[in-house]
């Protein structure tokens, strides 16, 4: 395959034409340019459940070994949603881990095994900086006209994120 004559077919941050869900072009672009970034948060909480559930040790190993893997498994399926709704909306999903990397506003956890309490914190914590970003854009998005990334925000996004933290929390409030 000839590279000299193919280009790029669309550049990233703008929005295809997408005539036919009949939201102006303002509104997908500024839904796109959102959810990209709740869904590199939520590549970056799933690739930390995935993380801690390798390295989870103590008395609560399997019983947190298995939760952690389980949680990955359902922010995986956000992961997917988030991005196939920036396609639909006419944007390009982020999608390689360096781009993930420099656009989360999650912060980057150590190389290092971490004890488990410190693991769920840092599990919490990017449940929080999800939630309200989620819950921020969903208003936004609602206010705007665009009630589909308003219902996946909500439904899919904060309601997972809530039930998860939930899980994580009760392991650590006696
Ligand atoms: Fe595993």
């Amino acid at each position: 395959m000839s590279t000299a004559t193919l280009t790029t077919t669309q550049q990233f941050g703008t929005v295809r034409k997408q005539g036919a869900i009949g939201l102006a072009e303002s509104v997908r672009k500024q839904s796109a340019e959102r959810l990209n970034q709740v869904l590199v948060d939520t590549m970056t909480l799933r690739d930390l459940y995935k993380k801690h559930h390798w390295q989870v040790s103590g008395p609560d190993f399997y019983q947190l070994h298995l939760l952690f893997d389980k949680h990955f498994t359902e922010q995986s399926e956000l992961v997917d949603t988030l991005a196939e709704r920036i396609q639909a909306l006419g944007g390009i999903a982020l999608a390689m881990a360096a781009d993930v990397a420099e656009t989360t506003k999650i912060p980057r956890p150590p190389k290092d095994r971490e004890h488990p309490t410190v693991q769920m914190e840092r599990l919490l914590d990017a449940h929080r900086i999800i939630l309200e970003e989620a819950r921020a854009f969903a208003k936004q998005a609602g206010e705007a006209g665009d009630e589909g990334t308003n219902d996946l925000l909500i439904s899919d996004v904060v309601r997972t994120n809530e039930a998860q933290a939930w899980f994580v929390n009760e392991h650590i409030v006696s």
